[in-house]
């Protein structure tokens, strides 16, 4: 499908619209942009696309004390947000979801693709209690062929979440097509929809390997 098709099929996938968002994407896509700049957009983009997919978090009204009086005002309801960052360069955009919301709880999970089979392996998870009472929030920079965030949010489902959203910079159509099909139910928070995929499963025009340029490992 192609990227308007995509946007018109699903009404629930939302690119976000502004443009420090814009002006960041093109600044992580220079190739000259260093690992300081880029770990540090990488962050400012999760705060950014953050915010947006976190605003219809329900809130309810609380009593408290101004100087001058009470009032009720309204404060964020229910447990807190979880993060699940898809290690390695999900850290990255999870610390900048978390200044939003520096208590919410953080999940890991740990995926590789194994080589043979090209489908993803998972290696780590560690996830705090109460997943189904959540609202899980998964963010991987790269939504390449979509596999690890399918097998990711397969694992959260099979914990017993139920609202769970994915945030990430970049996504292939080809990547959000198989994720739709394998979770029409999960809203996605993305960056920018580029041209494609390449044989290497490098999403053009791109940004390269993320995980790469904010850990400055090759
Ligand atoms: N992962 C990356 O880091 N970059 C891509 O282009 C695709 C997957």
């Amino acid at each position: 499908m192609t990227r308007d098709e995509l946007l018109n099929a699903y009404p629930d996938i939302f690119v976000i619209d502004h443009p420090f968002v814009k002006h960041k994407l093109t600044s992580l896509r220079d190739k000259n942009t260093n690992t300081r700049e880029f770990r540090m957009l990488v962050e400012e983009l999760g705060t950014l696309i953050g915010y947006e997919a976190t605003r219809d978090l329900e809130t309810e009204d609380a009593t408290v004390e101004t100087p001058l009086e009470t009032t009720l005002s309204p404060m964020l309801k229910g447990k807190k947000l979880c993060i699940v960052t898809i290690m390695r360069a999900g850290n990255g955009l999870a610390e900048g979801v978390l200044k939003l919301s520096p208590s919410a709880r953080v999940g890991h999970v740990g995926m590789y693709r194994d080589p043979e089979t090209k489908q993803p392996v998972e290696y780590y998870l560690k996830m705090p209690h109460s997943v189904d009472e959540r609202t899980i929030i998964v963010v991987d920079p790269m939504l390449a062929t979509g596999n690890s965030a399918i097998a990711a949010i397969d694992k959260m489902k099979e914990m017993g979440a139920k609202d769970i959203r994915f945030i990430c910079l970049f996504a292939a159509p080809e990547g959000i097509e198989a994720f739709k099909k394998s979770h029409p139910d999960v809203p996605m928070y993305v960056g920018a929809i580029d041209r494609e995929l390449d044989e290497h499963a490098y999403i053009r025009p791109g940004v390269g390997d993320a995980g790469d340029r904010i850990y400055g490992t090759r």
